[in-house]
């Protein structure tokens, strides 16, 4: 994870870092530094523990450093504690070189024991000190320039890694290099920009260069060069991204988090409207023929939420197409060795796209050559360049580190496919594709319609202001639901929440129910609700506090402490609303306990180590 940026430019380097950085710093958060490089040719450095706001308070907004050109980071600690010393840009021995990383240098035990036998001395517990220091032995030893020293570092290094990089020697340039972690360089007058991400730059510049896995760039002021790993030269075209700067504001919300929820019909709507013709999915500008569809086993991989909108696709998919389908956290896929068809398709789920074990799930697919298909927010981004076809949501830029409207949106596509499959399969006719196209239709207005009635949840969380473990049960793609609802609750809250089946309570975890133990039921499932009631009425005897969360209008069979509605759709279509109202609990729980809800304790939103 962290966030990298660069400058350099004709402008003070130091304010447009820390603007770039504020940007990224759902990245990781818990430390953050510059190096900027004086006129006079020294690189100055200034780091600070905890939030960007702290480096921003020391440099006075950048204004006390002087230089045109710099790097910057913003850190989520991987190698060693969060702290000022372990925090970059780091700088090798006798300031050769300076370094930000995003990543882990896999083999930096066995680096660093080989530096020491060469002299050198580690001052911190990261793996980056010893990227500098191995870059700066590379450059001494070989004496053959900074694109030579990174490649042979680049041959010797194992695992993941953005770099931009600081040679004393070399005044008036930055470089950078990639390998299976994010990084784009933007394009101005005179002027070049480096983030892992576009929205950091998109205030200066819409021109994009981005690096593939395995590439180098020399930065200067007039121009930028790109090399691959044999030093040889690169042709690369500038790509103007459409993406608005202001999306990623809080247009007068308290935080991200409610804003993005706020934001849900939109996403929602825009995403389906992407992808409906009339009464028709229409996935012909993401070129998804019937025969690339075609197939008879899927194998859905993700991580967090997003492995849960898999789930809930699981299940809608086998209900309507009766294709086989399987959900894997992406993170066990790739090192199990899993058994695939050659007909199998691989879907890989993920907002960011820089998910690095979604990323590894669909390299580890391809190698054994099986298709797969991607669902990405982030257009550009790695999982989407690398899938053999991938179909974009539409929730704009998220920012909060919770996901909301990209859950939401995920959930949309994975509907649209879950039609064309069953259509594909002849399981489908047009009328009843029309009328579950009319139901998705509906979808946003129903969404606002929850976000109407936000008071019952907001009074609910300040009457129970001492929540310590919360339950939350339900049956199929109800149980699905909770999966989602208690990671929320969970991530934001810091509430420890299980989500279960509600038919598996009683195989020990019902042991955990005490009296006022919080246990909230999901029952829109009209097939297994009765049996979900049976579970929560176990519960309840044994003391806890019940709260269902169902359709309107249908009859509750359990007799709970609280009740919430949302309107009622296609229970197929359920988690889209039931998520909204767990959502805002999470948020209002949250705030109740004053807590960071966009930026929550050790967490980061794109997560690109193992
Ligand atoms: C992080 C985020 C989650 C997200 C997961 C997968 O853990 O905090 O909200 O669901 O990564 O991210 P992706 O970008 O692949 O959807």
């Amino acid at each position: 994870m962290c966030g990298i940026v660069g400058y350099i430019g004709k402008k003070q380097a130091a304010p447009i870092l820390l603007e770039a950085l504020k940007k990224l710093e759902y990245r990781g958060y818990d430390s953050a530094g510059l190096a900027v490089r004086s006129d006079g040719g020294e690189v100055n450095v200034i780091k600070t523990q905890g939030r960007l706001s702290k480096l921003c308070d020391r440099t006075q907004n950048g204004t006390a450093v002087e230089g045109t050109c710099g790097i910057g980071h913003t850190r989520w600690a991987t190698h060693g504690e969060p702290s000022e010393e372990n925090a970059h840009p780091h700088k090798c021995m006798d300031g050769t070189v300076t370094v930000v990383h995003n990543g882990i240098l896999e083999n930096y035990r066995e680096l660093r024991e080989k530096l020491v036998r060469n002299g050198y001395t580690f001052y911190t517990q990261t793996d980056t000190e010893v990227i500098a220091d191995l870059l700066d032995y590379y450059y001494k030893k070989y004496k053959a320039g900074p694109v030579d020293t990174i490649a042979r570092f680049m041959m010797r290094a194992r695992g993941s890694y953005a770099l931009a990089v600081l040679f004393k020697d070399c005044p008036d340039d930055i470089y950078v290099a990639r390998k299976d972690s994010p990084m784009i360089i933007g394009a101005g007058r005179g002027e070049y920009f480096i983030a892992s991400d576009v929205p950091a730059i998109l205030k200066y510049t819409k021109r994009v260069y981005y690096i593939e896995n395995g590439e180098m760039a020399r930065i200067g002021r007039e121009s930028v060069e790109f090399y691959n790993i044999d030093r040889e030269p690169v042709e690369k075209h500038c790509v103007r991204v459409k993406m608005d700067e202001n999306a990623a504001e809080k247009g007068g919300y308290e935080h991200f988090m409610i804003k993005e929820i706020h934001e849900q019909p939109k996403a929602v709507e825009l995403t389906l409207n992407s992808y409906l013709n009339g009464e028709y999915v229409d996935f012909s500008d993401c070129k998804l023929t019937d025969k690339f569809l075609q197939t008879d086993e899927i194998v859905i991989v993700a991580c967090g939420s997003a492995y849960h909108v898999g789930v809930v696709i699981q299940y809608v998919v086998e209900k309507l197409a009766r294709i086989p389908v399987r959900v894997e956290l992406a993170s066990e896929f790739r090192y199990r060795d899993p058994v695939l068809g050659k007909n199998a398709l691989v879907v890989a789920i993920s907002q960011s796209g820089e998910t690095a074990d979604t990323l590894a799930a669909v390299r580890e697919a391809k190698e054994r050559g099986v298709r797969t298909l991607a669902i990405v927010n982030v257009r550009g981004s790695s999982i989407a360049r690398e899938a053999d076809r991938t179909i974009y949501t539409f929730a704009g830029p998220e920012i909060a580190v919770a996901t909301t409207k990209a859950y939401s949106t995920q959930l949309a596509v994975g509907y649209l496919l879950a039609l064309e499959w069953a259509r594909i399969e002849g399981r489908l006719d047009d009328v009843q594709c029309a009328a579950y196209i009319e139901e998705l239709r509906s979808l946003p207005q129903k969404i606002e319609e929850i976000l109407q009635n936000k008071t019952p949840i907001q009074k609910f969380s300040a009457d129970h202001p001492t929540m310590k473990d919360v339950f939350m049960i339900g049956r199929g793609i109800d149980y699905a639901i909770c999966m989602e609802g208690a990671l929320k609750l969970k991530e934001v809250s810091y509430v420890h929440t299980e989500a279960y089946a509600a038919g598996e309570l009683k195989h020990g975890t019902i042991s955990l129910i005490e009296e006022g133990t919080l246990v909230v039921g999901v029952l829109t499932q009209r097939g297994v609700s009765e049996k979900t009631a049976s579970n929560l009425e176990e519960v309840r005897s044994r003391g806890a506090f019940i709260v269902t969360v169902a359709f309107e209008g249908d009859k509750i069979p359990v007799e709970a402490n609280g009740a919430y509605t949302v309107p009622a759709t296609d229970e197929l279509f359920a988690a889209s609303l039931i998520v909204v109202p767990l959502q805002l609990f999470a948020y209002y729980v949250s705030l109740q306990r004053g807590l960071d809800v966009d930026k929550p304790r050790n967490l980061a939103k794109s997560v690109t180590v193992e």
